[in-house]
């Protein structure tokens, strides 16, 4: 039988302070640099759950709903929504905190799908996620959701 997860296991924090180095030309943070850490968070909730190589096959439309200013501690919250049999959908919240009077918003949020690759480098079966409190259900259910028309959207492409 397949083995099944809580959504418990995968959850992962990131959180680093942006510097002068991660600005753009503006004086704020970089896009570049919140998608990197994005993909790093989610990278990690996802080998969490699968404890294998795991690959970003796909990444969701992204909105930045406010900037991001050099100082803030940036912090991105992962856990896997949903499962399918070798690509989970990893949900990661992306929140800035001003550290000096601790006001902390909500900066955007984003999914990103990973496959779990064996060691010959072919996808290769995870464990199911299981969700256990209604706003674990719900992103499950939305998770699975967007894998549909993410999938209807590649094949249309012919990428899947
Ligand atoms: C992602 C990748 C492994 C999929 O390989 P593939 O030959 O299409 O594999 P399959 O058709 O067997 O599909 C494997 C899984 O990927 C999913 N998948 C494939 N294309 C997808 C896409 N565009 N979006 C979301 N999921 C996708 C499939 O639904 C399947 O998931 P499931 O088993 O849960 O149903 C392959 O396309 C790849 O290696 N891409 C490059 C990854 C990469 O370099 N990422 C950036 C750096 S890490």
């Amino acid at each position: 039988m397949r083995q099944s997860k809580p959504v418990s296991a995968s959850r992962s924090i990131l959180s680093m302070q942006m510097l002068p180095s991660d600005a753009n030309p503006m004086g704020f943070v970089h896009g570049g640099t919140i998608l990197k850490l994005v993909d790093t968070a989610a990278a990690v909730a996802a080998m969490r759950h699968a404890r294998q190589t795991v690959v970003s096959a796909s990444i969701d439309k992204m909105d930045f709903y406010h900037r991001v200013f050099v100082g803030d501690l940036l912090i991105l919250k992962s856990s896997v929504n949903y499962t399918g049999r070798t690509s989970m959908e990893v949900g990661v919240r992306i929140e800035a905190e001003d550290l000096k009077t601790g006001k902390t918003s909500h900066t955007g949020s984003s999914y990103v799908t990973y496959v779990a690759l064996d060691d010959e480098g072919e996808p290769t079966e995870i464990p199911e996620v299981n969700p256990h409190t209604k706003e674990e259900k719900r992103r499950w259910l939305e998770g699975k959701q967007r894998r549909e028309v993410r999938l209807r959207l590649a094949r249309k492409r012919g990428k899947a």
